[in-house]
């Protein structure tokens, strides 16, 4: 019997070439596991009604760790129509899968490391000295789901009779507006503040930063903050800051350095992170893990890219330094160190780049080659 059993999920798009790309890097590392397929993804909504079908749920709960490719998203206001006739008109509404598993699974930390590596013709302004690390609330704050268009008129009535502000809202007809909820707990943001500290007092960082919107978004934020402030206290030696979700994005940018492991609410966490790979050489670069205590699923952040798919030209390294991240997660911190050397020093010879880094390889040569190194 195999040490571990890894769900692979490759789901749509370039999502399975960018597995594939990492099964090759997987292979060579002689990772002891078993990997068990399981169908997620567009085609299963277009065929089932649920594109995140019971089976892969299950699969789930009997797994050490997963490795997931990508999801094409249904367009916002698209109707059900690429629905089999005998599912069309029931009513379903698409929840994306990955947002679901986060919550199903509570896998409440979204780790994206974002470091940039030597030789990389992608880094921004040619620094090759960012090293930044996300934490993003995985599971509540806008990805909360709840979610009202039109509004009903008891919600209506309540916030009518509850809230100032409103008042502004009251003539207008119930299905002239939506209302999206930003429910944030104090346990949730608890627990990944206390993951980015116990992060960086483990490997050495200097400092945390609160990313907010606490002076407009008081309840949410507010409650975010104030629970970073007493997260704090339990960790004297580690510096803590805060910052606004609008001025972090300019001062990120301005003074990279300043910055070290960033910790922030659901949405402000997802714009962030896209920001912070786009300074290490964009979403070819961007990996991630989403964790928590007993499950964690590592994915590329680029999403299944349509107009790609099927071409094999996407950067596999993305996905291969998730699979690197699964890799620490299980234990085996030996191989994802040989396999982030081996991504490095395949970075920095230049000499089997993706279209994205100014070179013509496929996917699975660049893959190869990092396969090559190790
Ligand atoms: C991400 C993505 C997802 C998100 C989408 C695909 C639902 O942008 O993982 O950052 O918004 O969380
Ligand atoms: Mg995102």
């Amino acid at each position: 019997m195999s040490k571990y059993k890894i769900a692979w999920l490759p789901g749509d798009g370039v999502g399975v070439e960018v597995l594939e790309a990492s099964k090759i890097v997987l292979d060579k590392i002689n990772l002891d596991a078993e990997y068990i397929h399981g169908d997620i993804g567009w085609e299963f909504w277009c065929k089932e009604g649920d594109a995140f079908p019971e089976r892969t749920i299950d699969l789930l709960k009997n797994v050490n760790a997963a490795m997931f490719g990508a999801i094409t998203s249904k367009p916002v206001k698209a109707a059900n129509t690429e629905l089999v006739p005998e599912l069309q008109n029931k009513g379903l509404i698409y929840r994306s899968p990955i947002v679901r598993m986060r919550q199903l699974f509570n896998l409440y930390i979204c780790l994206r490391p974002c470091k940039a590596y030597e030789g990389n013709p992608l880094n921004y302004y040619g620094r090759n000295d960012i090293d930044l690390v996300v934490f993003r609330e995985n599971t509540e704050g806008m990805y909360s789901g709840v979610e009202f268009n039109p509004v009903p008129e008891g919600l209506a009535e309540f916030l009518k009779a509850n809230s100032k502000p409103f008042a502004a809202f009251k003539d207008v007809p119930l299905d002239q507006y939506a209302i999206s909820c930003k429910i944030n707990t104090r346990k949730g943001s608890e627990k990944i503040i206390r993951a980015a500290f116990e992060f960086a007092q483990k490997f050495n960082r200097k400092k945390v930063t609160v990313v907010h919107k606490a002076n407009v978004v008081r309840a949410t934020d507010g409650l975010f903050l104030e629970t970073a402030k007493e997260v704090k206290k339990d960790f004297p030696d580690i510096q803590m800051d805060d910052a606004n979700i609008d001025a972090i994005t300019m001062w990120l940018l301005k003074n990279p350095k300043n910055y070290d492991v960033l910790v922030a609410p659901n949405l402000f966490g997802d714009i962030i992170s896209d920001l912070c790979a786009q300074m290490v050489g964009g979403l070819g670069f961007g990996c991630s893990g989403n964790i928590g205590e007993k499950l964690a699923v590592f994915e590329p952040t680029h999403g299944s890219a349509p107009k790609y798919a099927g071409q094999y030209k996407v950067n596999p390294i993305a996905t291969i330094l998730s699979a690197k991240m699964m890799l620490d997660w299980l234990g085996e911190t030996e191989m994802g160190n040989k396999v982030e050397k081996a991504t490095a020093d395949v970075i920095k010879e230049g000499k089997f780049r993706t279209y994205d880094m100014g070179g013509s390889n496929t996917t699975l040569e660049v893959a190869k080659a990092i396969a090559d190194k190790i």
